[in-house]
């Protein structure tokens, strides 16, 4: 069993990770600043993973699991506060005498058009977040990270399927970000000895627990496809806009390599499983099923699967989108013996079993009458 530190471990790719890791017999420490998360979802986390006893002990602290220390505690924190991420490297309470044993870093913010946008934010969160964090970790003595990554980084490109070793040339400030901590990882990995570091660039995760329970909830307008569609589906948004329907493509729609979220939630499993047996190394690894789908078989695999009929209109194309992209997920197969296991259907299923029990995210439980979320307990 590891003790493990989950930054944005309440957003979406976080919570999938934290339940794969409770199931895997592992203690989960998370801090969030809930700007896009919600400590909903790790209530709910904690009941998929069957522990008992979630409760908030604190205005900005919560534990679920009998006995001591907690199997999942949950602290609201920033990533650049050298304070909020002490607090959480000394909770005695969540870890007992032991310490953290890694860390896996996922706050941060993703939205490619707002980065354009509000460039400093993207720099501040994740950069600076990720110099307090090393910091952090240098003052505890822990030496293994699992770092998201983004396929954005590899930005427009004609090379299908795209190997890790493919030139980085990101085009927005997101990816500029995304590339800035890369590079900085490796310094700090070629500067002391010790270190076990993933670098996992993700393509498009989507979908969610087959459950229903947990899923992607952004705020404001989806940036992303994939919960466009189920916004739109659940009616909640009039139709989908396509972007771009004369792309060099099969059916002139841009072709994404998406893979379901469980399948990257337990890509961090065997990540974590895998720096910790190896000797100290960097792995930079795509994690992506391998299969291009365009948007328009994504849109029929959905109305296919769920029995419903979408709306939607082809427009424009957007700036800075490539017509194709796609993994070569054969490292990571290499390295970690992982490969995505779900299907389009199964994304397609799990994502609208989410959205359709969900309509409003994590906010419409608030909202049901008599029923109280948090339970207030005083600290002993
Ligand atoms: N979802 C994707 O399509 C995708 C693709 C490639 C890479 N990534 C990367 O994966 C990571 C997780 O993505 P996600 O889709 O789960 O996003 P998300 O927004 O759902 O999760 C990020 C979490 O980080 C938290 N957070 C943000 N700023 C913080 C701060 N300063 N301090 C503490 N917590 C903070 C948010 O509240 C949220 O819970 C991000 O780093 C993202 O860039 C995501």
């Amino acid at each position: 069993m590891a003790t493990v530190l989950l930054t944005g471990g309440a957003g979406f790719i976080g919570s999938h990770t934290c339940l794969v890791l409770l199931e895997a017999g592992h203690r989960v420490v998370v801090v969030d600043d809930f700007s896009n998360g919600s400590p909903e979802a790790l209530r709910r986390v904690s009941e998929l993973a069957g522990l008992e006893g979630w409760r908030q002990l604190a205005p900005d602290r919560w534990v679920a699991g009998d006995g001591q220390p907690a199997l999942l505690t949950l602290l609201k924190g920033d990533v650049r506060s050298p304070r909020d991420l002490d607090r959480a490297f000394e909770d005695r309470e969540a870890m007992g005498d032991g310490g953290i044993d890694a860390v896996l870093h996922f706050a941060g913010l993703k939205a490619v058009g707002e980065s354009m946008g509000q460039p400093l934010r993207y720099w501040d969160v994740n950069v600076v977040g990720a110099v307090r964090l090393l910091e952090a970790m240098g003052r505890h003595g822990c030496q293994t990270l699992v770092f998201s990554s983004s396929a954005t980084l590899y930005g427009i490109t004609d090379r299908v399927p795209i190997p890790e070793t493919a030139p980085l040339q990101p085009i927005n400030p997101y990816g500029y970000t995304k590339a800035a901590v890369e590079r900085m990882l490796a310094d700090v990995a070629a500067s002391t000895a010790g270190w076990r570091i993933a670098l996992l660039r993700y393509f498009n995760p989507v979908g969610a627990h087959p459950s229903g329970r947990i899923g992607e909830d952004p705020n404001g307008v989806p940036n992303n496809l994939f919960p466009f569609l189920c916004q739109v589906a659940a009616g909640r948004r009039q139709r989908l806009e396509v972007f771009g329907g004369d792309w060099p493509t099969a059916d002139g729609t841009g072709v994404r390599d998406y893979l379901h979220v469980m399948d990257l939630a337990e890509g961090h499993g065997r990540a974590l499983e895998t720096l910790q047996a190896a000797p100290p190394q960097l792995l930079t690894l795509n994690l992506g099923s391998g299969r291009g789908h365009s948007v328009l078989e994504l849109v029929r695999s959905f109305e296919a699967t769920n029995g419903l009929t979408l709306p939607y209109a082809v427009v424009e194309r957007r700036p800075g989108d490539s017509a194709i992209s796609v993994a070569d997920p054969r490292e990571a197969e290499r390295h970690m013996g992982w490969r995505t296991r779900r299907s389009l259907a199964d994304i397609c299923r799990d994502g609208w079993a989410w959205q359709s029990a969900n309509p409003e995210g994590y906010r419409g439980s608030d909202r049901q009458p008599g029923r109280s979320l948090i339970q207030v307990q005083p600290v002993s």
